[in-house]
């Protein structure tokens, strides 16, 4: 019986990964970039042989959802009952990414407490199969996720592209709602995939928008990022919101932010925003400029958190 404790952050991206070419390996349809973010985290214990299977979430145990115990055997079949214990400091299953950093931490605490020492890139390949995102929040930073072209996923992970110290940049997460979203982003990828007339134009667009992120990114060129994050996001909600029937994450005050965003522009402030499969709104800017940006959203939000770049995945104990 072993032991370990690893925690993960969130990533949000700056290119999106919506949609699949395997479903069962987690294959992307598109290629991604992200940021991974500090402050939010998760944390993970997994007790590799426990003397029954048992998975508490924020404290509460999870008796129906077979997703944490379907990953543990991709991690080791077959294996002992484990015992898995995790929590989460920020709202789950609300675009905040939150199965992003979940799947990053187990996979790096289920793995070492089988007595398996993976490389990153293992890592990452084993965190994908989870949930696509979580890929890339085994590594900090800026972080780039090419698609692979092998069936089995073998060359399909996410890489490093710049630390958490390359650059200043904060990310302004606005939150405008805390629970749980309606339709989830497996379902609401597959959706839009299976119905959006705009689908095609997604992917052919896709390669593209991550060539033009990566350039800004070494150029430390935030307007160029900003605009190509920008056009990512409302692409991909552009294709949600024709899918039938249509998928609307967004919610009056997701706009009021929006429009707020919009605002500072105009008024000479470099800040740009992004969405996920959620109503929160996650806004790019310089270091500098966070506390402007922050007390401007305030007024048309739930909370405001205002994060650096973080660090990948890492043990704790
Ligand atoms: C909108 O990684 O949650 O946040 O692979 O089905 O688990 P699954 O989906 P998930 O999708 C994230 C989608 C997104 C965009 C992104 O993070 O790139």
């Amino acid at each position: 019986m072993a032991t370990v404790t690893a925690t993960a952050h969130p990533n949000i991206a700056l290119v999106k990964y919506w949609g699949k070419r395997d479903h069962s390996l987690n294959l992307p349809a598109v290629p991604s970039v992200s940021l991974t973010l500090d402050g939010f985290q998760t944390t993970t214990t997994v007790t590799w042989g426990a003397p029954v299977e048992r998975v508490l979430f924020d404290g509460v145990e999870l008796v129906e959802d077979p997703r944490v115990s379907r990953f543990l055997d991709r991690v080791a079949y077959p294996r002992p009952p484990c015992e898995v214990v995790t929590n989460n400091n920020f709202p789950t299953g609300a675009g905040l990414a939150s199965s992003a950093s979940g799947f990053a931490a187990l996979a790096l605490a289920a793995s070492r407490a089988a007595g398996q020492e993976l490389d990153q890139v293992e890592l990452s390949i084993l965190a994908r199969q989870g949930s696509g995102s979580a890929c890339r929040s085994i590594f900090g930073g800026f972080v780039a996720w090419d698609m692979g072209g092998r069936p089995d996923g073998r060359d399909d992970h996410a890489r490093p592209l710049k630390g958490p110290d390359f650059w200043d940049v904060r990310m302004v997460v606005s939150v405008v709602e805390d629970g749980p979203k309606a339709v989830g982003s497996t379902a609401g990828m597959e959706r839009s995939r299976a119905s959006s007339p705009l689908w095609p134009a997604w992917l052919a667009m896709s390669p593209g928008m991550v060539k033009q992120a990566i350039g800004a990114i070494h150029a430390r060129d935030l307007e160029r990022l900003g605009t190509v994050m920008e056009q990512s996001t409302f692409a991909m909600h552009a294709t949600m919101q024709t899918a039938v029937p249509p998928l609307l994450y967004w919610q009056p005050t997701t706009l009021a932010v929006l429009q707020q965003v919009f605002a500072l522009r105009a008024q000479g402030i470099g800040a740009w925003a992004t969405m996920d499969a959620g109503p929160q709104v996650k806004v790019l800017c310089e270091a500098a400029d966070a506390e402007t940006v922050a007390s401007a959203l305030a007024p048309v939000s739930l909370q405001v958190f205002v994060h650096s770049p973080g660090v990948g995945a890492h043990v704790v104990a």
